[in-house]
């Protein structure tokens, strides 16, 4: 069995990589889809944050397809935030990957074969399964041993007797020696609640049970707990988990690819690149779980920063990707005016060839006013955990509306470390001030380097 992992209990995972962007809970709009100035970690942007609204009402809707989204504005003014925020409305089981354009241009890679997988790793498959299992708590075991077949003189497992106990049956199942080979494996043993999987013989350890004496004695046990389970040994159970359309392929791949002896040793032969038989095998398979009911598509959002950095051959291949059935949202920023479109020498807003924006919708961020600024940092500190003094904060506000509001929130995390290295509860003004000294922003950065700029060309 490949790595697909039952889940009952675990919330699906998300894919995001967001330090700088926890804070944000959603777009904060009212139901008339207006922005409330202060709202699910957002400040001001109201026009942004309500185009972005609309377009989420679009997507829902499933009136988006074949568009883009494009998100401008000057650095540090909250694309990335809008994007993270149109994630978080669409819904807890929505992928969100970020990549930088820059990313496709790769030694081993083609770049469509970057953007591929990216693509695939946005659209959540949440699968329903009904599957017959025994499970219940362990209250007696039996491996039974047999002389190894090439060697006599060691024995292996042959069969194991299990007892299981729920909290309306007992039963006594006698099962072969994989079971009995997983059982040894995961050190499992009378106490424990364990689920065997009546088709593929899968054994899941689920914790020690709490009626069971080893639950009872052992206090400060870092095992999970858990109750015996109710109803029936043997019973129908609904798994519900999330893959991507990437894992699966992954998954599909290395079945394909194993099988052999060597997959005995190694686990499956590492396959970098997905050949797109495996893709097609895959989507309709997907497709077919969908029209049976037994699968839900979640298709998330690619957001590609700084996207004026892909080229032609890219933008061709995104244009054709858009109009295909499994696709997720894709939100491309940039903070470019007219410039080159990579790979050609034609001129073009943003960078990006004229068809992809006749086909995109585009929303414009703007610069942050001081009270947006001083907003913003009152909710990182709190996302952080740290306290500021007033004036402090101030100072910050003052920084941030000077250099950007990117540099202030780095500023702000610096502080906080420096009044940590002095043992001060809170961030002073006195922080604000050393960090400012000690860490440069990008224009002082530029002209530092101006300086030695003759010194190193000569050298
Ligand atoms: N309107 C906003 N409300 C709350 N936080 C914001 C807002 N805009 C930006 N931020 C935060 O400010 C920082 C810089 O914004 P970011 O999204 O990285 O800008 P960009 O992607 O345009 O360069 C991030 O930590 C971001 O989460
Ligand atoms: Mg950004």
């Amino acid at each position: 069995m490949a790595s697909i992992k039952e889940l009952p209990t675990a919330p699906a995972r998300r894919f995001e990589r967001i330090g700088a962007h926890t804070h944000i809970k959603g777009l904060g709009l009212d139901e008339n889809l207006k922005a409330v100035k202060i709202k699910d970690g957002m400040v001001g942007q109201e026009r942004a944050r309500e185009a972005a609204g609309l377009v989420v009402q679009m997507i829902k809707e499933g009136k988006l397809s074949g568009k883009t989204i494009i998100l401008a504005g000057p650095p540090g003014t909250g694309k990335t935030a809008i994007a993270v925020a149109i994630s978080k409305e669409l819904g807890p089981n929505v992928p969100f990957i970020q990549m930088s354009g820059s990313e496709i241009y790769s030694s081993e890679r083609k770049k469509t074969e970057i953007l591929i997988e990216a693509i695939r790793k946005c659209i959540g498959v949440e699968i329903h399964e009904m599957r017959k299992v025994y499970e219940g708590e362990l209250t007696h075991i039996d491996i039974r041993t047999a002389p190894h077949p090439y060697n006599p003189y060691q024995k292996v497992p042959e069969s194991v007797v299990l007892t299981l106990k729920t909290q309306n049956e007992e039963k006594t199942i006698e099962a072969g020696s994989t079971i009995a080979q997983q059982i040894i494996q995961q050190n499992i043993s009378e106490g424990y609640v364990i689920q065997i999987d009546a088709e593929t013989g899968r054994v899941v350890n689920l914790g020690l049970s709490l009626e069971s004496a080893k639950g009872k004695t052992y206090e400060i046990d870092t095992r999970r707990k858990i109750p015996r389970p109710p109803g029936k040994v043997l019973k129908e159970k609904e798994f519900v988990y999330t893959l991507t359309l990437a894992d699966m392929d992954e998954i599909n791949a290395r079945q394909r690819a194993g099988g052999g002896i060597f997959s005995l040793f190694f686990g499956g032969s590492e396959t970098k690149e997905i050949d797109s038989e495996v893709r097609t095998a895959v989507d309709e398979a997907v497709k077919k779980m969908v029209d049976e009911g037994k699968a839900f598509i979640h298709p998330g959002v690619l957001f590609i920063d700084d996207s004026h950095l892909l080229d032609l051959e890219a933008f061709s291949f995104l244009g054709r990707a858009i109009e295909s059935e499994l696709v997720p949202i894709i939100i491309l920023a940039t903070n470019r005016g007219i410039t080159t479109i990579r790979g050609t020498d034609v001129k073009s807003p943003m960078g990006f060839p004229l068809d992809l924006i006749d086909r995109s919708v585009i929303i414009g961020t703007e610069e942050y006013d001081a009270d947006s600024i001083r907003e913003i940092l009152r909710i990182r500190s709190k996302e952080e955990k740290i306290n500021i003094e007033k004036d402090a904060l101030e100072k910050l506000t003052e920084v941030g509306a000077k250099t950007s509001l990117r540099y202030a929130v780095q500023m702000l995390s610096l502080a906080a470390q420096n009044a940590k290295r002095a043992k001060r509860k809170d961030v002073t003004v006195e922080d604000v001030e050393r960090v400012s000294k000690l860490f440069m922003d990008i224009t002082e950065a530029a002209q530092h380097l101006k300086k030695y700029e003759d010194k190193m060309l000569i050298h």
